[in-house]
């Protein structure tokens, strides 16, 4: 790789690094298009009676080393499905970390229940087990690990602690399709998980999410809860328990269903590519990425994240760095904030229930704060070209830093 540059920075006038446009998000071609004329002209435009949401269901829970998955609207509603299933509610306290999307932690608000931060560990971004213990009060129930950018999170310790204290595990795996911890894929490791099917996720389409787990008791409750409390073999106007109508359309399915056929070659791609990157950015001063938990046998590459150090780049803050890059014709960010310092949570702190100050979590959350000012993400998108892209990620930082140093 040619990383010494002298040319002028986009950002200040010159000619961007990279001109070409990255590759096409999302990926479909007549397969997609056969498949919604399919559901068209079938007039079977809903999962009640369908045949491409049980398809799918059954395609993905076989992928995802489980028994049972039920497919629901999005990623958000899953958490909210699964937490409801497991019967956490009002007054209850979920663990989770605060390094996330927000849906994490609102879901456990949107079934009545506490969320509490647990920090994160430095390398992984994932929530840290020796931080969870001491989270545990009598009230908490459950944890929701999050397999952040697609990288498992230590499933080992979070269910060792869980089954200690009898909590449930679910596993927050909206960014994991395919993900493997000890060889095993995630989602079905702990006793309930939920994917997101949403735009930008390494499985597509457009809106989604789904359910999976072992245990056939939970499967039975998540397909309740999803269908407005209906009982699988009930009356259609039966209610036995609270639900609310989550059911994915076969619109859904039917792309879901095509695109499944290329996961598995773009989760490899996708491997392969952050194998290269990984090297051409170690080999740039001021940028780390930090090695991968050999307990993860296969990561999703949701995202690629990256350590920025401003001391290395002639003092120039991260922000500066990411503008700087997106410049370069590279799209990269800075990602999320502590969740703990949403506006949101102020004013659940100043509601009924003042009990958690939510402001607290930045003392108890150190490494997460340090976190979120020097991580960069780079998108899974970026990973899915050939090789010689990476080497236009890695020649676009590389030229930055010579112009800043
Ligand atoms: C970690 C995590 N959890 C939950 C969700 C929610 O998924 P959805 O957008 O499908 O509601 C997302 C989506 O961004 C996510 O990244």
């Amino acid at each position: 790789m040619a990383i010494v540059s002298t040319e002028k920075l986009a950002i200040t006038g010159g000619s961007p690094s990279r001109s070409k446009p990255w590759p096409q998000w999302p990926v479909w071609d007549e397969t997609e298009e056969r498949a919604l004329l399919e559901v068209l002209r079938s007039g079977q435009w809903w999962s009640v009676g369908g045949a491409k949401v049980p398809e799918f269901e059954a395609a993905f829970a076989a992928l995802h080393d489980a028994e049972y998955a039920t497919c629901v609207t999005n990623g958000t509603a899953a958490l909210e499905v699964a937490l409801r299933a497991l019967r956490i509610g009002h007054g209850d306290e979920v663990i989770v970390p605060p390094y996330t999307f927000v849906a994490t932690a609102s879901s456990v608000l949107a079934v009545g229940a506490i969320p509490i931060f647990a920090d994160i560990d430095a390398d992984s971004l994932n929530i840290d087990p020796a931080r969870i213990e001491e989270a545990i009060t009598p009230r908490t129930k459950a944890i929701i690990p999050v397999h952040i950018a697609g990288g498992p999170a230590d499933l080992d310790g979070i269910c060792a602690i869980a089954a200690q204290h009898g909590l449930k595990v679910i596993e927050d795996a909206a960014q994991a399709h395919l993900a493997e911890w000890n060889d095993t894929r995630v989602g079905a490791i702990g006793d309930l998980g939920t994917f997101s099917f949403q735009a930008s996720k390494n499985l597509n389409c457009g809106e989604g999410g789904i359910v999976i787990t072992n245990n056939e008791e939970w499967a039975e409750r998540v397909w309740s809860v999803h269908n407005v409390g209906r009982p699988r073999s009930g009356r259609w106007y039966e209610h036995s328990i609270l639900g609310g109508n989550f059911r994915m359309t076969e619109w859904q399915a039917a792309i879901l269903i095509a695109q499944l056929a290329r996961l598995g070659d773009q989760t490899e791609r996708r491997t392969a590519n952050a194998a290269v990157l990984t090297n051409l950015m170690r080999q740039i001063p001021g940028i780390s990425v930090a090695d991968v938990d050999p307990r993860i046998t296969r990561h999703a590459y949701h995202l690629f994240m990256f350590r920025y150090n401003p001391h290395e780049f002639g003092g120039k803050s991260r922000d500066e760095f990411i503008d700087a890059v997106n410049s370069e014709g590279v799209p990269c960010g800075s990602g999320y904030v502590p969740l703990y310092r949403e506006a949101l949570f102020e004013r659940i702190q100043a509601g009924d229930d003042s009990r958690i100050d939510y402001r607290s979590f930045a003392d108890r959350c150190p490494v997460c704060e340090a976190a979120c000012k020097e991580t960069v993400w780079l998108f899974q998108t970026q990973l899915l070209g050939p090789e010689s892209d990476m080497a236009d990620i890695a020649g676009a930082v590389a030229k930055i830093r010579s112009a800043w140093v």
